[in-house]
């Protein structure tokens, strides 16, 4: 099973997660979707795969952030986890309009190897509206559950 932590302000990382999330009931994947405002540390270590998924955001008055509420789950509450090996994908999405492009990428990655987890495929970059960015969003997908077959 594949356990998606995503918060979203605009709609635009909701709009990708959607995208997987149709092609994993196309495939007959199992995938769950919860808000990272409402999940808690133990939420992170459901299911095979964790994949966590947010925008760049100026949380704390300077750019190049993670989203207020993924850093306030991944560097509040969460910040002690020991994520114990486990396999994490990460979707980051930005704004070319932006000094630090697409920044929260490296503030994901950084979560997973300070907390003991496995990035699994290379991250998701999704810049400026995710609309029409379909297709680079259902390829990653693809390349990702290659890597990860026979696990979920
Ligand atoms: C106030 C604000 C600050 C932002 N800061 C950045 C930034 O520093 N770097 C970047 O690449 N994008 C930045 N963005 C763009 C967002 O990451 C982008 O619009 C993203 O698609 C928003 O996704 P979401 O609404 O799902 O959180 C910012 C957007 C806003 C409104």
């Amino acid at each position: 099973m594949i356990n998606v932590i995503f918060t979203t302000s605009t709609g635009n990382t909701e709009h990708v997660v959607g995208v997987l999330r149709k092609y994993c009931d196309e495939k007959g994947i199992s995938i769950t979707t919860q808000r990272a405002e409402e999940a808690q540390p133990e939420d992170l270590l459901k299911g095979d795969v964790l994949i966590l998924a947010c925008g760049t955001w100026n949380t704390g008055g300077s750019e190049g952030q993670l989203h207020i509420r993924m850093d306030a789950l991944l560097n509040g509450r969460a910040k002690d986890i020991d994520l114990n090996g486990k396999q994490v994908g990460l979707i980051a999405l930005g704004d070319e309009r932006y000094y630090f492009t697409g920044r929260a990428t490296e503030h994901l990655i950084q979560f997973v190897m300070n907390h003991n987890g496995k990035m699994c495929g290379s991250p998701l970059l999704i810049m400026n509206d995710p609309s029409g960015q379909e297709g680079k969003v259902i390829k990653w997908s693809e390349k990702l559950f290659h890597v990860l077959q026979p696990q979920i």
